[in-house]
């Protein structure tokens, strides 16, 4: 097989070209669109990109014919929790009956019982299920994932989960951007000992972590019941010092907390948002804090409270959206349908949610300079969609429009 590819006959080519930084305000609904587009790919990076007049197609080129389907950098999905045993449908019926997220997890549901189950998992069960949701992942046209462990809480199972993400890693489908969450949530055998808790986590797991090399980043479910701000505090400082990248689970119930912290220690992100006040916001504008807005989980909880993404794109806060793909709060991997929750209910822009999907996202995750956009130089994570226009992504709701999904050049999802 040629390791040159040629994609031609594209309706739009939606490049993302621009300043080599998170996009801001207006920025964030400029999407270097080429109609009419031609892509030549070689040895897994983009060679070159522009009109078909312009582009020169070499002799040994494999030419994929997109047919008149639009092609868009693959979809970089920063905040998702993939691996994880078994699935929540129980409490989900039990929420359509009344039962609160908060009132499942208070009596040992929620978070814990996934870990119950997950603990129990081989790696080789574990890494099956996450492969199954990495096709879904493809199928919404996701070619890179930041995945977060959380659902082991010990020692030895948060360790098997990040190494059953460096597995799903190594299988060269999906890529995957690893973050050690072991303080998720405080486990069965230590409830009323957090302190004991944070220890554990900041003395053992971390350096272990780090010393396999098996995470990039860590992140705390900061919540004032789960791990307040100074015990956020602590576990993100440890990691700092250990060398990881920050993000945070902020301010998804209660107001603040978690927005100050991020702008404190100067988090690569603030993730959810959907309490934080005007206030917090420019907090995390002053200290460059990216926010991941996670809309999808907001609609799976039945809420009405979506994060206010106007006001951020306002501020010049460069905005991210992902998933949260997880068992509890937001069982989706479809960046699809995240995008339509954003347009409908954040009234982001299309083009604004597809900054927000693509160039953003991928800055979040320390990755802007390899993936995020189609220019050249870049990784050939590229994914030719079934539209004939970039609104149809969030406007056709409930489908997976992908056709065709590349990673570093190689077709790893067909429809
Ligand atoms: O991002 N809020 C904490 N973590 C997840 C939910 C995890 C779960 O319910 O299993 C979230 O929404
Ligand atoms: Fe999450």
């Amino acid at each position: 097989m040629s390791d040159c590819l040629a994609i031609l006959n594209t309706r739009q080519t939606v490049t993302l070209a621009g300043p080599a930084r998170p996009r801001i305000g207006p920025e964030m609904r400029e999407l270097a669109i080429l109609e009419d587009g031609a892509m030549i790919i070689r040895d897994g990076r983009i060679e070159s990109v522009g009109r078909r007049a312009e582009i020169e197609i070499p002799r040994d080129a494999e030419v994929v014919d997109a047919e008149g389907r639009i092609v868009l950098p693959g979809f970089v999905d920063a905040h998702t929790h993939p691996v994880f045993a078994g699935a929540r449908a129980d409490e989900y019926e039990q929420r359509t009956e009344g039962a609160t997220y908060a009132e499942i997890a208070a009596r040992g549901g929620g978070i814990r019982s996934t870990v119950r189950r997950t603990r129990q998992a081989g790696e080789a069960e574990l890494t099956e299920a996450a492969s199954r949701y990495a096709t879904w992942f493809l199928g919404g046209g996701t070619t890179t994932i930041e995945a977060k462990s959380g659902y082991g809480l010990s020692l030895d199972a948060e360790l098997k989960i990040l190494r059953v993400i460096r597995e799903l890693a190594a299988q060269r489908r999906l890529r995957y951007v690893p973050t050690f969450l072991g303080a998720h949530e405080i486990p069965d055998e230590y409830r009323g000992r957090i302190d004991d808790y944070v220890d554990l986590v900041i003395h053992e797991m971390l350096p272990r972590v780090v010393k396999e090399n098996l995470a990039e980043y860590c992140d705390v479910f900061c919540e004032p019941n789960v791990f307040p701000p100074d015990r956020a505090r602590l576990v993100l400082q440890a990691a700092y010092d250990l060398g990881l990248g920050l993000r945070l689970h902020a301010d998804q119930f209660t107001p603040d907390a978690g927005a100050y912290l991020a702008a404190e220690l100067r988090a690569a992100t603030a993730d959810h948002l959907e309490a934080t006040t005007i206030d917090g916001l420019k907090a995390l504008q002053a200290a460059r804090v990216q926010p991941v807005l996670l809309p999808a989980s907001v609609y799976n909880l039945g809420s009405t409270h979506y994060p206010a993404a106007r006001q951020m794109i306002s501020l010049g806060l460069p905005v991210a959206l992902a998933t949260d793909f997880n068992p509890g709060s937001s069982p989706t991997a479809s960046m699809p349908m995240a995008l339509s929750l954003a347009c409908t209910h954040m009234k982001m822009t299309p083009a604004e949610a597809i900054t927000a999907a693509t160039i953003n996202a991928a800055y979040s995750l320390g990755r802007g300079d390899g993936i995020g956009s189609l220019e050249p130089g870049k990784l050939a994570d590229f994914v030719i969609h079934d539209c004939a226009d970039y609104r149809e992504l969030p406007y056709f709701f409930g489908r997976e429009p992908a056709h065709a999904v590349y990673v570093g050049g190689r077709c790893v999802y067909c429809r």
